[in-house]
């Protein structure tokens, strides 16, 4: 820095401020920077400076492929010709520095693709792509890349297990503003929970001016290492297009080259299976393009149609119901919505709201906790965050939002299992927000269930089939919201009272429901009210009224 420097004030002056400062900060729950205390403000450092590119790798970020357990892209930025831009991998060993791998150990890629991209800040910015292939299924790999001379330090990622294996990954809303300064501990917050997780997905708006240099330079440093070791699966929204898809898209996220075959579509639509889930990204910013929106629809639906995978989850930018203002996405919403429903899509993971809305089609409730449809989620990751609608374009179209956050900022964890697919929203401090667990059978029949928390005093309730009944006759009990093949006590009693008549056990099924017809005890008095009670470590439950009548 080469300002002049002022002269000091005296120790005792500076530290009575110091502390009337801090009185002023626990008073006001205002921090004062040093400009506070009377120093010119320094200037802003250049963002040409802060983020010009070196011989020296950075920008380094996993991109998958559709062969993930035996192939792995990545792609970096570095000041390196496409002569010199290479990779070097080999498997994770105990050791490295001053222990030499094995000859042969090590091999040597060459980048498939170096692209310059011009900036605004009097740069290019050239980005190198590599493919490693011919990798086993769920191995450590080590690998780093550079130009032969200049290196990124060794980091490690793991091939995908050859077939269904259980992993977690991470899914973004909108990060797009104050990279520098609010979404970095989202970030760190979301990989300090699953440091292991295998994918991040951000639903679009990752930066907020498509070809802004500076910001594609902040949304990399948020990510920092963790880029370079969990696979990334993004989708435009509608911050990566000016007049266009942004400069920086194809370069720095190759994705697989597997969408409908229109050019403008080419790696902003794209699928590949991890470990039993089928990822479909999708791109909204066309949806008043008939031509584009309908070859989308078509892709999207050949892939749902013939898909081997337990588990599907789709990413879009455009939500199909908004949760802010009089946002609308009526083509996304009539196009596509039906196919997520007809063939048992999971989790629809969107953006561009810049707030939090989890929800269902209505006809898909099965209980107050459980439903059996498609789960919808708007999240936002970024500082920008918008006030909630009513719940309008919801409502309005046949769906319903179960849970909801303004001015929050949020990272969601998924959990994939064989049976289960367990999402839990958590806020920017790492606090529990909102969370589900998905339930599926071996017939493809699934359950939706909140998830259970101190927080969420569950209100399920018992259904029966009729509400008046003759002496040993049946009624037909429901129930969900168990735990799998949790113990389930069956009372029949009246309306207030404590002990009545014990029915039996009887457990929940796979997916937490259960269902038992129940005859009316002989004991049953004439035109008296009762309920079915049901009574688990889960639950304890009640029925509407039934009267007896004979
Ligand atoms: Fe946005
Ligand atoms: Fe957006």
């Amino acid at each position: 820095m080469n300002h002049p420097t002022k002269p000091r004030r005296s120790w005792s002056r500076q530290a009575k401020l110091a502390t009337a400062g801090t009185a002023a900060l626990l008073a006001a729950g205002l921090a004062f920077g040093p400009a506070a205390v009377g120093a010119a403000a320094p200037p802003v450092f250049p963002a040409a400076e802060a983020h010009k590119p070196t011989p020296i790798p950075d920008r380094v970020i996993l991109i998958p492929t559709t062969a993930p357990a035996t192939s792995q892209r990545v792609s970096w930025r570095a000041e390196a010709t496409a002569d010199t831009a290479q990779a070097q991998i080999l498997e994770a060993p105990r050791a490295l520095g001053q222990v030499q791998p094995a000859p042969g150990a090590v091999a040597t890629v060459r980048a498939m693709a170096s692209t310059p991209v011009n900036t605004t800040l009097g740069y290019a910015s050239t980005y190198h792509t590599v493919e490693f292939t011919g990798l086993k299924p769920g191995t450590r790999y080590t690998y780093r890349v550079g130009d032969g001379t200049n290196w990124s330090p060794w980091t490690d990622f793991t091939t995908a297990a050859d077939g269904f294996e259980p992993f977690s990954f991470i899914y973004y809303g909108d990060a797009q503003n104050y990279l520098d300064s609010a979404v970095p501990r989202v970030f760190r917050q979301a990989f300090a929970d699953r440091p292991q997780a295998k994918a991040i997905v951000n639903a679009g708006d990752l930066i907020d001016s498509a070809n802004s240099e500076e910001q594609w330079g902040q949304w990399f440093q948020a990510g920092g290492f963790i880029d370079g070791q969990i696979n990334n699966i993004s989708i435009p929204g509608n911050h990566e297009y000016s007049g266009g898809l942004s400069a920086f898209w194809r370069p720095q996220f190759p994705y697989p080259d597997n969408g409908p075959g229109n050019p403008e579509l080419k790696q902003t639509v794209y699928t590949l299976d991890y470990q039993g889930v089928r990822f479909i990204g999708l791109d909204t910013n066309h949806q008043s393009n008939a031509t584009l929106m309908a070859a989308q629809t078509a892709w999207l639906e050949g892939l749902l149609k013939d898909n081997p995978n337990k588990w599907t989850v789709v990413t879009f930018h455009h939500p199909v119901y908004s949760t802010t203002g009089t946002r609308n996405n009526p083509n996304v919403r009539e196009q596509w919505a039906p196919l997520f429903e007809k063939y048992g899509v999971d989790l629809v993971l969107q953006g561009h709201d810049h707030s939090y809305g989890r929800g269902n089609q209505v006809a898909a409730r099965k209980s107050t906790t459980v439903h059996n449809g498609v789960a919808y989620v708007v999240s936002v990751s970024g500082g920008k965050m918008y006030a909630l609608n009513g719940g309008e374009n919801w409502t309005g179209n046949g769906a319903e939002v179960r849970s909801t956050s303004e001015n929050t900022q949020l990272y969601q964890l998924i959990d994939v299992a064989g049976d289960t697919i367990t999402f839990e929203a958590r806020y920017a401090d790492g606090t529990h927000h909102d969370g589900f667990v998905i339930r599926k059978n071996r017939e493809g029949e699934r359950t939706v269930n909140d998830l259970r928390t101190p927080e969420n005093t569950v209100g399920e309730q018992v259904t029966v089939d009729k509400t008046s009944v003759r002496r040993l006759e049946s009624v037909k009990v429901s129930a969900y919201g168990y735990d799998p093949g949790e113990r389930v006590a069956i009372w029949w009693r009246e309306p207030g009272r404590k002990n009545g008549t014990l029915i039996g056990y009887e457990k929940a099924d796979d997916l937490g429901r259960l269902s038992e017809t129940v005859r009316v005890p002989v004991l049953a008095k004439r035109g008296a009210e009762y309920v079915v009670y049901l009574d688990s470590e889960h639950q304890k439950i009640t029925s509407p009224p039934i009267t007896v009548t004979k």
